[in-house]
């Protein structure tokens, strides 16, 4: 029989994942339903868990049997279709999840619309990297250069490398802030609290509940 296990958390993974938010374990606090899309650990839940709020409900289409035991609140969903209510959550948290792994506009398009669906007005969605995954990949065809470099391995690239990786993350950074604009949805650009080891840039996006009309 798989036992139900103890749930340790990792602070400093949680605080470095909040950070790259924009967030810190304390600025949680003051909401009452937090979604963590793409939690695969859900170390978030367990550190605000731990802190004595059960306030976050993590979603990822990939848990292992482990995460569906472990008591914390979960959902093995796919961010373009949730079992929530419309308007339930306070505030949408997406680490390199759903948003970077886009093939199509249509794909970004269906997470953006579920998210929001779900998301109170008034609530925000913070998304970590800043940019899409169909606008990195439209990048790519547009710049093959940028997609060698990006298949290598990182002990593996050149400086060359590392600097079209650079300047072609900076392009669709910019691209994917204005693919929300010319959809009039309001959103902000911001610095995380601090570099993510592995990232360019430590820029978060910060999307307000929209209005389809
Ligand atoms: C690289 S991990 C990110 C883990 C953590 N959020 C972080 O910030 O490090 C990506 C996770 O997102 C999940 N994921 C990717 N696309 C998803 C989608 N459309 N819906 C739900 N989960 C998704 C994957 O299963 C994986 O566990």
């Amino acid at each position: 029989m798989v036992e139900n296990k103890e749930v340790k958390p990792n602070f400093k993974t949680a605080r470095a994942r909040l950070a790259s938010l924009g967030l810190s374990l304390e600025d949680l606090s003051k909401r009452d339903l937090i979604l963590d899309i793409g939690a695969r650990d859900c170390e978030i839940a367990k550190a605000v868990k731990a802190s004595g709020r059960d306030s976050v409900v993590s979603v990822d289409r990939a848990f292992t049997e482990e995460i569906m035991i472990s008591g914390l609140r979960v959902l093995k969903e796919d961010a373009r279709k949730l079992s929530l209510a419309d308007a339930e959550a306070d505030l949408i948290l997406v680490g390199s999840s759903a948003y970077y792994y886009t093939e199509t506009e249509d794909d970004t398009m269906a997470i953006l619309s579920e998210l929001n669906r779900v998301l109170k007005q008034g609530g925000e969605q913070r998304v970590y990297p800043a940019r899409f995954g169909h606008i990195i990949k439209e990048l790519m065809r547009e710049r093959p250069d940028f997609a060698t470099a990006k298949a290598k391995p990182e002990s593996e690239r050149t400086a060359h490398d590392r600097s079209v990786i650079l300047s072609c993350d900076s392009i669709a950074n910019i691209r994917s802030f204005d693919f929300l604009d010319q959809r009039g949805i309001f959103a902000k650009r911001r610095e995380g609290l601090e570099r993510n080891a592995q990232a360019n840039f430590k820029d978060y996006l910060s999307i307000d509940k929209f209005n389809v009309s």
